[in-house]
């Protein structure tokens, strides 16, 4: 890939990071002030998750491992990536006013009426189908090193989530009436995206700093285990999203055995992170911690401790400290060069003042210890980190992004 497309895809995936991340700004500020009769908070939450989901951590992922493959000699064919790659972008930005505006309900069109955002995202998976395809053909060799072997593995996890995804869809044309089936496979999706997709993709592109520092990162057992149970763990936690009323004991059984998957699996990760001594300055210590906040999480739910991962505010503070922390930080540390150290260490402070602010709306703080007025400093701590990455976002319009 030329590194033309491997810029401009990087650089279209942060502005929809800074729109987004706006958008998650606007909610709070929509809880406390009057807001345009048309916006709902329904809506902007939906045109914010899919917009972080679609652009912001679909693309730099696959982008990544492109290049990195044609560096070891087994390019993808240029012209129908990058289509492939801007296509699924073009999609996610298209996504973002039918979200905002109408989120899954039907738009009239003439006489038609149809749900836009619904279609658009069914177009933005058969992207991912298309880049799988590309991949399978075209992929000659990977030298057998495990983070190719982390980043197969999260692509397998991307297209079993999106089956979780069609299949809400194909209910709503069915005669059975079960809002428990449909949540569970909004779940299933959303699950298997973020604890598959996600952190299978970033730990592979962890374990590619790892491999190119040539750290001790010797492995005594099969790297399987690096890998295999978090894509197994992550198709069988969906129940824990659920409304605790509604999981059977069946469900909620192999719910915990995914969970005790997960943790063992990434603790095996964190432990040869750490070993490798390949993660130093403030950002890579600040991915292991966040890595090591995400076990303990997972181990709690784990435990009797009545710690319930689907509650509301726990959920929120739990997704974000994975995704706007851990996830987003590697991305941002991948990319960007050393020149931009202070404003990756800035983003990286205004993210952890919102996964403070979470904490506190957690519903798991003490109310006496939350300061005066707290969702007015939730709303300010929120609009934080959208400077932060339009400074980065500048910052990477300037020449030149760190080698791969
Ligand atoms: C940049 C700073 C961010 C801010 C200010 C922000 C803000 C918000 C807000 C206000 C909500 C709604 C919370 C609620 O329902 O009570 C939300 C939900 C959500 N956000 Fe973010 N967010 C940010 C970054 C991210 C990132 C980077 C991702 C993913 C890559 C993400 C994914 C999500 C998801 C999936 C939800 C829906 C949670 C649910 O299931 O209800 N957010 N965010």
């Amino acid at each position: 890939m030329k590194p033309s497309s491997f810029n401009i895809v990087w650089k279209l995936s942060l502005i929809s990071f800074v729109l987004a991340a706006f958008t998650g700004f606007l909610y709070r500020y929509g809880m406390l002030y009057p807001m345009p009769a048309w916006l709902n908070f329904a809506n902007i939450r939906h045109a914010h998750s899919h917009l972080m989901f679609f652009n912001w951590i679909s693309p730099p992922i696959i982008v990544w491992f492109v290049k990195s493959l044609h560096q070891h000699g087994s390019p993808l064919p240029e012209r129908s990536t990058s289509w492939c790659l801007y296509t699924m972008l073009f999609l996610g930005f298209l996504s973002f006013p039918f979200f905002l505006l109408y989120g899954y309900h039907s738009v009239s069109i003439g006489s038609l009426s149809l749900p836009l955002a619904a279609i658009i995202s069914g177009l933005v998976m058969i992207t991912w189908y298309w880049f799988a395809w590309i991949y399978y053909k075209h992929k000659k060799t990977s030298d057998g090193l495990v983070s190719f072997s982390l980043f197969d593995a999260g692509l397998v996890a991307l297209m079993i989530s999106s089956l979780g995804a069609w299949g809400v869809s194909v209910f709503q044309f069915t005669d059975i009436d079960s809002p428990m089936i449909s949540s569970a496979m909004t779940h299933f999706f959303l699950s298997v995206f973020t604890e598959g997709w996600a952190v299978l993709g970033i730990l592979g592109m962890m374990w590619h700093h790892a491999e190119k520092k040539k750290n001790d990162i010797r492995l005594s057992f099969n790297p399987g285990w690096l890998w295999l149970p978090v894509l197994f763990g992550s198709m069988l936690i969906f129940p824990f999203s659920l409304s605790q009323s509604l999981v059977t004991p069946v469900m909620y059984i192999s719910a915990k055995l995914g969970l005790i998957l997960i943790v063992i699996s990434l603790s095996l990760n964190l432990w040869l992170f750490i070993r490798s001594g390949a993660f130093r300055g403030f950002i890579w210590r600040s991915v292991l911690v966040l890595l090591a906040f995400k076990i303990v999480f997972q181990l709690l739910a784990i435990l009797p401790t009545g710690i319930w991962p689907g509650e509301h505010g726990l959920r929120v503070l739990y997704l974000h400290l994975l995704l706007l922390g851990f996830v987003s930080f590697v991305l941002f540390e991948m990319f960007l060069s050393e020149s931009k150290k202070y404003a990756k260490a800035l983003f990286a402070v205004t993210v952890f003042g919102v996964l403070v602010s979470l904490l506190f709306i957690s519903g798991y703080w003490p109310l006496k210890w939350s300061p005066p007025d707290t969702y007015f400093w939730v709303m300010v701590l929120a609009f934080l980190p959208v400077v932060s990455s339009f400074w980065l976002l500048a910052e990477s319009m300037k020449p030149k992004l760190r080698n791969v």
